[in-house]
């Protein structure tokens, strides 16, 4: 028997990170992936290989299919399985409707939306092997409701959503789970690139029925339940993380 192991795109910072280690404090050997952080995605190799744990630590852009298939066969070549992927790396151009160009929709479509169906093609072939496996996508609110400047990443996040039903009856036949987690604004890295961060913060903040804002945390539980044998009966939902935040208007 060999040990099961997880990837998480994005796993060099914020809400992939911390996936990251919380999956391997339940056990899995690693595959972190990140685009340009190579210090910190070796930070969090060091961090999961203390915790006895194997690591591979992969470079690759997710929006680029022959780099994905390359970071997969990696995988293939050094564990040989695929249990669990987290589909969380993301990026994107944060503007208003009519300063958004070609390019600016292609980087960001490609990064949140196209890397899910490529990733999961591979990562589907991959756990197969082993008679399933679980897949979840990190997606946020903007999917869903108008947030300022987020047309774009808005809208790759609800072509994900929509992927996320789609791979989860096809995949089925393959025992695999597939779903996602949506989640509201959390002070990750991720906000400093908001021309209106600040503004987003004091949202969260004073706005969240549940009274706190959203924590990295509270992502990976729900990450960790979505992959638990418990949340097997789930498929292809976006379950929202956001304290009732999105209830209000
Ligand atoms: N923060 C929020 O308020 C919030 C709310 C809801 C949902 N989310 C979602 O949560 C997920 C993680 O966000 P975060 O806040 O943790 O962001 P973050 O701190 O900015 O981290 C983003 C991660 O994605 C990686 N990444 C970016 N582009 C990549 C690419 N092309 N290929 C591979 N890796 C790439 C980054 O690696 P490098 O550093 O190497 O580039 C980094 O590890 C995203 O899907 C985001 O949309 C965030």
């Amino acid at each position: 028997m060999t040990n099961k192991v997880a990837l998480v795109t994005g796993s060099s910072r914020g809400i992939g990170r911390a996936a990251a280690i919380r999956l391997a404090k339940a056990g899995y050997d690693i595959v972190i992936n990140y685009a340009r952080s190579k210090s910190k995605a070796m930070e969090t190799a060091q961090e999961i290989e203390k915790l006895g744990r194997k690591t591979l630590v992969v470079k690759a852009n997710v929006g680029d299919v022959e780099k994905v298939k390359n970071m997969f066969g990696e995988i293939a070549e050094v564990f040989g399985r695929l249990d669990v992927f987290v589909n969380n790396a993301a990026s994107g151009v944060l503007r208003p409707v009519m300063e958004l160009e070609e390019n600016h929709w292609n980087w960001t479509m490609n990064i949140n939306s196209k890397a899910l169906l490529f990733c999961a093609q591979e990562a589907a072939k991959l756990m197969e092997k082993n008679d399933g496996g679980k897949i979840v996508s990190v997606s946020s609110i903007g999917s869903i409701r108008y947030l300022e400047n987020y047309t774009l990443v808005g809208v790759s996040k609800a072509a994900l959503e929509a992927l996320t039903r789609y791979l989860a009856v096809e995949l089925a036949q393959k025992n695999i789970v597939v779903n996602a987690v949506s989640g509201g604004a959390i002070d990750t890295e991720a906000l400093q690139h908001f021309p209106n961060r600040e503004q987003l913060l004091e949202d969260a903040r004073k706005n969240t029925p549940a009274g706190r804002m959203v924590q990295i945390e509270d992502m990976v539980n729900t990450i960790m339940f979505l992959i638990s044998e418990e949340a097997s009966m789930i498929r292809g939902q976006t379950i929202i993380v956001d304290g009732g935040r999105s209830l209000l208007v």
